[in-house]
């Protein structure tokens, strides 16, 4: 047993990949219905880690919470003390293109950030975090063999969901970011220092462009259509 202050599971308790909603109801949801034979491997803070099988693959599914201090957490100890290799997460993301419509999938190439979180690594600039070539390249061929409507490019990862500045979406539409979410760079960022392998898989659940949002009905198809790209792009690099 390896109990770390955040998981108390065996070593071998996940699967090479591990996928990575924020909520811990969708962790149990993918658990219950996509994996066979899924177990709870950790439930420290209720976060809700399950290991079964997808397509005879052994796959992990474990909630990351919210912000990067949290997915930080995570990512860190899987990579560091339980074998993970990748980490895909799946979360929702707010448009700020008017190419990115509710409901089509993002799939993170970059995630710009206005957090702090790379001022760790003492670098004398800044640090592009950037998605696992391979993971991204299987992500987009299972998006195309779907018939997704989907877009490859840089998000961004922030800080702040209430923002006390209303003109700074504005500014990174003009450097062509298409969303924003709050996980997927220090997830990159985990990924690149310990030598292993991230991707941010988002569906867009709310338009910062036009205002629109999705129910919670289309959420839950969306989502269902982003979380089968990410089991069969685990299954495929596994
Ligand atoms: N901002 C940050 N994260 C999000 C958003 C948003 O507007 N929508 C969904 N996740």
């Amino acid at each position: 047993m390896i109990t770390t202050p955040h998981i108390n599971a065996e070593k071998d308790a996940f699967g090479k990949t591990v996928l990575m909603p924020g909520d811990p109801l969708r962790s149990k949801f993918i658990a219950e219905n996509y994996l066979e034979n899924a177990k709870l491997v950790n439930n420290i803070r209720g976060i809700q880690g399950y290991t079964g099988t997808y397509k005879g693959t052994k796959i992990s599914v474990m909630a990351s919470g919210m912000g990067m201090p949290t997915i930080g957490i995570y990512s860190y100890e899987l990579f560091n003390f339980f074998n993970v290799e990748n980490i895909m997460r799946i979360g929702s993301t707010g448009s700020i293109q008017e190419k990115v419509k509710v409901r089509d999938i993002v799939i993170g190439m970059g995630a710009c950030t206005n957090s702090n979180y790379a001022s760790q690594y003492q670098l004398t600039g800044t640090f592009a975090p950037i998605a696992s070539y391979p993971l991204m390249r299987e992500a987009i061929a299972q998006a195309e063999k779907a018939d997704a409507n989907y877009h490859v490019g840089n998000i961004l990862s922030s800080d702040t969901f209430y923002s006390d500045n209303k003109t700074e979406n504005e500014s990174w539409k003009k450097m062509g970011v298409l969303c924003i979410e709050m996980e997927a760079a220090a997830l990159y960022m985990n990924a690149a220092r310990c030598g292993k392998n991230a991707l941010a898989i988002l569906t867009v659940s709310d338009s910062l462009v036009t205002g629109e949002e999705t129910t919670a009905e289309e959420r839950q198809n969306s989502f269902t259509q982003m979380m089968e790209i990410a089991l069969n792009t685990a299954v495929a690099v596994d």
